[in-house]
């Protein structure tokens, strides 16, 4: 057995750790068997020396290994999946999944919850009337295979090697690293079990990578290490300047889908959805390009069919499928304000962090996993980047209800809209496509 601090000299100077050592390493941090400045002190290693590609995979592999990994040969067809980076109303996979399951493939999702200022997947569809996220994992592989899709909560056993990283790397300044980034997405994903797996990699002002070329970086890498392990990886690298749908929030985000769903909404929210399905259906064969697999896709969604599996979905896991066809029956805030622009002008720029910040002011999101939040609580965006404003005009409506700090929720907002006097281009919104 090796030693930690053997370990730690030789990745000081640089060092390739070999295949054996990287599994030690990950072996030992799972069953804590290092002190947690030890870890600390591999992390800085790793952040200021970095890795080569071998060791990013076997890490990734280790990582991914060190819990359950789900089988989920049982379920019939291509099982597939999709990560985002995370942004604010980015609510792509409540679009996506239900089209993807109508087009064919199978999703058997794993989410997390929503912490700091974007929401997760799991709270979005607990805003929906009687939906659980829990499922036991035989019924969960049965109703994938009947019925093409589910979205579950993850299990503690997910890549438990990651939240002992993850929360060292917090404290230490090591989030922002390439190798541990792409081995801690990556690890999750590929012990979720799909064959195909899509990355929506995010840049802007509400994203952890808030330049073009740090994102494009960061989806190389993933698509890259992501294809050495055997799975088939495909990235975009998206827009996150202003939030990507209008809608901010649990039930709310909930209901801009199942608008989109239903041909009422159109936008920037529908097209990355659709671009990354697309990029999915090709890589499942379904497609035999991504302009083919658009064309399913979008011809599914005009047909209803999308609609359809996302009430199945809903029906599925316990919830009532009425209010997907029925949005008035989603939660809704106590009562809404319009937030007033205090001058005429061009929104020249938008914090999109800070409006993800206001919706949690309002109640939309939690600082720890403990908190409460507010289901129908949130915001809905009324201008885009490039839009004239006269003085006056509302720039957002406020959705508050009893764990609302409003005035906060105001100010940030506020302070998150800039209005400029001369026009401005509107951002591009998928900057480009790693195949
Ligand atoms: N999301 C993750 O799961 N891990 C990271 O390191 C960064 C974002
Ligand atoms: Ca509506």
């Amino acid at each position: 057995m090796m030693s930690i601090t053997e370990l730690l000299y030789k990745k000081r100077f640089g060092g390739e750790l070999t295949s054996e050592e990287i599994r030690a390493f990950v072996q030992g941090v799972t069953k804590g068997e290092f002190a947690d400045y030890q870890v600390s002190a591999m992390l800085m290693a790793i952040a200021i020396n970095g890795m080569s590609a071998r060791e990013t995979v076997d890490l990734t592999m280790e990582m991914a290994q060190s819990g359950d990994m789900l089988d989920l040969s049982p379920i019939s067809g291509v099982k597939v999946d999709k990560h985002s980076t995370g942004g604010v109303g980015d609510t792509t996979s409540l679009v996506l999944v239900p089209l993807l399951a109508a087009c064919g493939v199978k999703v058997a999702k794993m989410s997390g919850r929503g912490l700091g200022f974007t929401g997760g997947t799991l709270d979005k569809l607990e805003s929906i009337p009687g939906v659980s996220i829990s499922m036991d994992t035989d019924r969960f592989m049965k109703v994938v295979d009947e019925s093409g899709l589910a979205i579950i909560g993850q299990t503690a056993q997910l890549a438990p090697c990651d939240k002992v990283l993850y929360a060292l790397r917090d404290v230490t300044s090591t989030v922002d690293v390439m190798p541990l980034i792409v081995s801690s997405i990556l690890s999750k994903k590929l012990a979720s079990g799909a064959d195909v797996i899509v990355l929506d990699v995010k840049t802007g002002s509400g994203a952890m990578m808030t330049t073009v070329d740090k994102a494009m970086e960061l989806a190389k890498t993933m698509v890259d290490i992501g294809n050495r392990t055997g799975r088939r990886f495909a990235a975009l690298v998206t827009d996150m300047n202003q939030p990507l749908g209008r809608y901010v929030g649990n039930a709310l985000e909930v209901e801009e889908a199942i608008d989109i769903l239903s041909g009422r909404t159109q936008g920037e929210l529908k097209e990355v959805s659709l671009q990354l399905g697309a990029q999915i259906l090709r890589l499942s064969g379904k497609a035999k390009d991504a302009k083919e697999g658009y064309k399913l896709l979008s011809d599914a969604l005009d047909r209803g069919e999308g609609l359809k599996k996302l009430a199945e979905m809903v029906k599925n896991q316990g919830g009532d499928s009425r209010a997907v066809y029925d949005t008035s029956l989603l939660p809704k805030a106590d009562k809404t304000e319009e937030l007033p622009s205090p001058r005429a002008g061009f929104i020249s720029k938008i914090h999109t962090n800070m409006i993800g910040y206001a919706a949690k002011a309002l109640g939309a999101g939690r600082e720890k996993k403990e908190d409460p939040i507010d289901p129908a609580a949130g915001l809905i965006m009324r201008v885009r980047l490039g839009d004239f404003v006269e003085k006056g005009q509302s720039l957002a409506t406020l959705m508050e209800g009893s764990l609302s700090r409003t005035e906060e929720a105001k100010k940030l907002l506020l302070d998150a809209i800039e209005l400029g006097d001369a026009p401005v281009e509107k951002p591009q919104l998928i900057y480009g496509v790693i195949e």
